[in-house]
């Protein structure tokens, strides 16, 4: 059905990689965003409404429960979006002949490797966030095999979490400018994903009509003391930050120690994502910060 149509819906499109998503798959494509108002993925028949009459090209995914603390303490609910919410939403692309893609995480990773992940490492998650993602990754796949899976991690973009303006980077340059003292986890390795970044991938993996599963964050390895520091750096903030341990924030949420992501497959599509320090100096631009 959505073969020739140059229909894309983007669902969580006031989000922080969706609002992205609606602006940069737009050079391409026609594209029809849904906020949380719009569609409750977790409710079939709200998802069959709302997606379930046009040929889309391609349906994206991008809502989730992903607060991790909030999806330990209500784990059916962050089954119900994460994994139930994954599967409604790819049965509907199968059935009116879309590409499906959902967006995952590198909390589906322990951190035991030790290096970046790659996409034919074994996922081995921690804590019912990761778990109910995964579960998410592979229900899309049983239900529609040609999927799109892309992992992204430790995002930043302009839009902010749930499209309120808050992220990592704004938290850290917030107080920096309020001269609060700045104690950051230093023995946590991410890799950090700006959503821009990550939606021009999206957007090539969708003109070569990619499927499987790609790791899509930023290049390189960082702790949170690093990116924190290197965003005062380019903002000209000359601030103290404190290196401590995650032991300092008790949670009973168990984190990998090590969840950076590299890609192994983007390389064999003629693709590749810029570093890290790249696409910070870029968010950091786009807000008006440098
Ligand atoms: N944030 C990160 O650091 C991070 C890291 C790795 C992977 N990811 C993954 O990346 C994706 C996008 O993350 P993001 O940071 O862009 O998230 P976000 O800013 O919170 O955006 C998600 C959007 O989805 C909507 N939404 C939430 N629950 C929904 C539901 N049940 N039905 C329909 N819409 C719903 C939200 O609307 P409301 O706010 O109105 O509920 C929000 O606009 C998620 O799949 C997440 O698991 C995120």
């Amino acid at each position: 059905m959505g073969g020739s149509s140059k229909l894309v819906a983007v669902i969580g499109a006031k989000g922080q990689l969706g609002s992205d998503l609606v602006e940069v798959l737009a050079q391409a494509f026609e594209v029809v965003g849904f906020t949380h108002a719009d569609l409750e993925v977790s409710d079939p028949a709200s998802v069959q409404q709302a997606l379930g009459q046009r040929p889309w090209r391609a349906i994206v995914n991008t809502a989730a429960l992903h607060k991790v603390e909030a999806c330990e303490a209500q784990p059916e609910r962050a089954f119900q979006v994460n994994a139930l919410g994954a599967l409604y939403v790819a049965q509907v692309a199968q059935k009116t002949g879309a590409k499906y893609v959902y967006i995952s995480t590198d909390y589906v990773f322990d951190g035991r490797k030790g290096q970046p992940y790659l996409e034919a490492d074994l996922p081995q998650p921690l804590n019912v966030y990761g778990a109910s993602k995964l579960a998410g990754e592979h229900l899309s796949l049983q239900a529609q095999p040609d999927t799109l899976v892309l992992r992204i991690a430790s995002v930043f973009g302009r839009a902010g979490a749930s499209g309120k303006g808050g992220n990592f980077i704004e938290a850290i340059l917030g107080k920096a400018r309020a001269g609060e003292a700045l104690r950051v986890v230093a023995d946590q390795y991410i890799s950090p994903t700006y959503t821009k970044d990550a939606a021009r991938l999206l957007l090539e993996l969708l003109r070569q009509d990619a499927q499987g599963l790609f790791h899509a964050a930023n290049q390189g390895v960082c702790t949170w003391h690093a990116l924190a520091q290197e965003a005062l750096r380019l903002c000209g903030l000359e601030v103290p930050v404190e290196a401590i341990p995650a032991s300092r924030f008790p949670s009973p949420v168990r984190r990998p120690a090590f969840s950076a992501l590299s890609s192994q497959r983007l390389a064999g599509l003629g693709l590749a994502s810029r570093s890290w320090q790249e696409g910070l100096r870029d968010y950091l631009r786009e807000k008006g910060y440098i």
